[in-house]
């Protein structure tokens, strides 16, 4: 299982600020872009992948928003509107979650009103956990991906002493290459040094 979860300081909870944060501030857009990149291929759904949003700008508790490629529905369209406009229902339907509770919504996509931190340490409990660093250890070295979750943020960096308390956690810096680049477009780097490496593709 390949799992990414993406860090949004500055995304809304609140259903209407989410969709009015489109082009700016928040740039909500950019989180629709890193659903089709993580979650589809040309012919279909990354069965294999769990992509987790986790949105903080929130009166009380952040929400992650989790899509899972074998289980999620109807996105009602490919279209970054209609994907945002999904991601807004999950977040009103959560929106009185208290603390920790969750839910599934028709299309399979699980709210959870649950920190960033907490959801990564219950994940370096059992799984490796790289976080995405231009300056990390290149994704090309002879590591094996076995079970890997990867945290990225969207535009807004992740603080500065984050880094510090997930290393306590075993979690290690990883690099994609020189250039600074979007989320959304590491993703798709990702899968495919992941789907070499599954194919022995050479
Ligand atoms: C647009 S970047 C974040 C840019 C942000 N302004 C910053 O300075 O960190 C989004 C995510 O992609 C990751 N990223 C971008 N290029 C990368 C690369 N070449 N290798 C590893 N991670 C990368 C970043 O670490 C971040 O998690």
């Amino acid at each position: 299982m390949r799992e990414f979860i993406v860090r949004a300081r500055k995304a809304p909870v609140d259903a209407g600020r989410f969709l009015a944060s489109v082009g700016s501030g928040a740039h909500v857009e950019y989180l629709a872009q890193m659903i089709v990149n993580a979650l589809f291929t040309s012919k279909g759904h990354r069965e294999d992948t769990t992509l987790t949003l986790v949105l903080e700008d929130s009166a009380d508790y952040s929400r992650a928003l989790t899509m899972q490629g074998s289980t999620l529905g109807d996105l009602s369209g490919m279209d970054e509107g209609s994907m945002l406009a999904t991601c807004a229902r999950a977040l009103q339907a959560g929106s009185s979650l208290e603390k920790e509770a969750s839910l599934v919504c028709e299309n399979g996509i699980v709210v959870q009103a649950i920190s960033f931190e907490h959801m990564v340490k219950e994940k370096a409990l059992t799984r490796p956990v790289y976080l995405l660093d231009r300056k990390g250890l290149d994704i090309r070295g002879d590591g094996e991906f076995l079970d890997p979750v990867f945290l990225l943020t969207d535009h807004i960096p992740m603080p500065r002493k984050t880094f510090r308390s997930l290393a306590r956690q075993g979690v290690q810096k990883l690099s994609l290459g020189p250039t600074m680049l979007h989320a959304s477009q590491c993703m798709t780097v990702i899968h495919n040094e992941l789907d070499r490496l599954a194919s022995d593709f050479s």
